[in-house]
């Protein structure tokens, strides 16, 4: 057995217990407890316990085997105002119903359908790259991934059809309402969001702005009767199996908003971490540069080339892992359970972080270490599934995994090909982590044109 088990957890504060620690540095104390204490370990917060969990059996009880007896915790109300009963919140019978209404719409052939749309964003950001080339100037790549990854989310989503100034908004509105919610996220009560504060102002102009554009849009396709090929047009068209029912408006308003803005966000920081760990990892850079030069061979690529990506794929994957944009995931024990001979009391919340598993030294060898090959099939299939989360596990798992994951290695085979990145900042920066694992400052870069050696 290569797990321990500890009855002990960290000592914490007198009423406040860990919170403290927490907030001073979460990643640092969770690491430090993971280390210390084992696989299983209760923290004190407040006058509740929470449970950290470090070992993929765990894991696996609480997201598979066990699903059932956990829901998402009360942590994500503080989304409610943006994403309504989304499917990344919803529970029970609504979830299940929205779940397959929605999952058909990211099947592999459909997001291969979508691979057009987001390789002509792609082109077009490689346009915008050239003339940086040109200028030589330096500039914000963690921005401009965010840039790029919402023009993809905003035309998978709506095709042409959503004018510049109101895309330019959303992209505005998502941007207000992530950071507001990341600093409410540690907020104990939710008095001061009721606060007439120039933050809640901000917060409810961006909903609101977000609600008006997205509900014309539904309300102006309904009356055109218009069917579009685009995602919003298959979230229309899908139907209950058994009631052949369709999703009201408000609920279609909940899943756009809920797909626009997990998807953007994460596939973002994964991007710009990407960049930033082959500018360290040259010689996983020029593998994955061959490859692009083979299977794309001097043309512009088509859906179906990503099947033959094979290791920028893996190069994905290695980033998703020492960098999961989603770091940890909480549930809340709905009735009394058992995890390894310790009782988890019904209310009590168990916290899984990608970030502790990734690392654990007993699943991964030399885990610090970037190495895309231990995705081959040989080495993945020795592991346990529930080691490797970027994207969750169980019935909960990421709806759109593989349309991220596309996104992702279009993107870097078709700029890597392309230029030479040079990152101008520093290159191990700290890590900010409230909603996703971003970095705490921007990362910074220049481009050229490649030179070959
Ligand atoms: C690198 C990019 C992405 C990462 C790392 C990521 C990660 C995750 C994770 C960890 C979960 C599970 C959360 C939990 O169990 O509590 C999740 C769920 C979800 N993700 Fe993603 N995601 C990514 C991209 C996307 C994209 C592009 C979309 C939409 C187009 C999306 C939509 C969703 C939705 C709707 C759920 C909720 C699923 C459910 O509960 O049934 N994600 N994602």
């Amino acid at each position: 057995m290569f797990w321990r088990e500890a009855k002990n957890g960290p000592k914490g504060y007198p009423l406040l217990g860990v919170i403290p620690q927490l907030r001073a540095n979460t990643l640092g104390f969770l690491d430090h407890v993971a280390k210390t204490y084992g696989d299983l370990v209760p923290m004190r917060m407040f006058m509740s316990t929470a449970y950290l969990l470090n070992h993929p059996k765990h894991i696996e009880h609480v997201l598979q085997t066990n699903y059932r007896n956990y829901r998402k915790t009360k942590m994500m109300d503080k989304f409610k105002p943006i994403l309504g009963e989304g499917l990344f919140i919803s529970e029970d019978e609504l979830w299940t119903r929205q779940r397959k209404l929605v999952q058909p719409s990211f099947h592999r052939q459909r997001v291969e359908a979508m691979g057009g749309t987001m390789i002509d964003v792609i082109k077009d950001h490689v346009a915008m790259w050239d003339k940086l080339a040109v200028s030589g100037e330096e500039f914000s790549l963690s921005l401009d991934m965010s840039y790029l990854a919402l023009e993809v989310a905003l035309r998978t989503m709506f095709g042409n059809s959503l004018p510049r100034e109101e895309a330019n908004a959303i992209s505005d509105a998502l941007h207000v309402a992530n950071e507001i919610t990341a600093k409410r996220l540690w907020e104990m009560t939710r008095l001061g969001e009721i606060l007439p504060t120039r933050e809640n102002r901000a917060y409810n102009g961006a909903a609101n702005t977000l609600d008006r554009i997205v509900s014309r849009i539904i309300n102006e396709r309904r009356k055109a009767d218009l069917r579009q090929d685009d995602l919003l047009g298959v979230l229309i068209d899908a139907r209950d199996a058994d009631t052949d029912e369709a999703m009201s408006d408000k609920q279609l308003r909940d899943e756009v908003l809920t797909l626009l803005l997990s998807g953007h966000e994460t596939t973002a920081v994964a991007l710009s971490w990407a960049f930033l760990l082959l500018a360290q990892n040259p010689a996983a850079l020029e593998r994955m540069r061959d490859e692009a030069d083979t299977v794309l061979a001097g043309r512009d690529p088509v859906a179906e080339d990503v099947r033959q990506l094979e290791y920028t794929k893996r190069v994905v994957q290695e980033v998703a892992r020492l960098k999961p944009p989603i770091w940890w995931v909480a549930r809340t024990a709905i009735s009394d359970d058992n995890i390894a001979g310790e009782t988890i009391k019904a209310g009590t919340t168990v916290l899984i972080s990608q970030y502790l598993i990734h690392r654990n030294p007993s699943v991964w060898e030399d885990p610090e270490r970037f190495d895309p090959d231990r995705f081959e099939p040989e080495q993945s299939v020795r592991r346990s599934k529930f080691a490797y989360l970027p994207f969750g596990a169980g019935p909960r798992v990421c709806v759109a995994s593989a349309f991220a994951t596309m996104e992702m290695q279009f993107l870097l085979a078709m700029m890597q090909r392309r230029f030479d990145v040079k990152i101008t900042s520093d290159l191990e920066p700290e890590l900010s982590n409230l909603i996703t694992l971003r970095p705490k400052y921007d990362i910074m870069a220049k481009v050229s044109p490649r030179r070959r050696h």
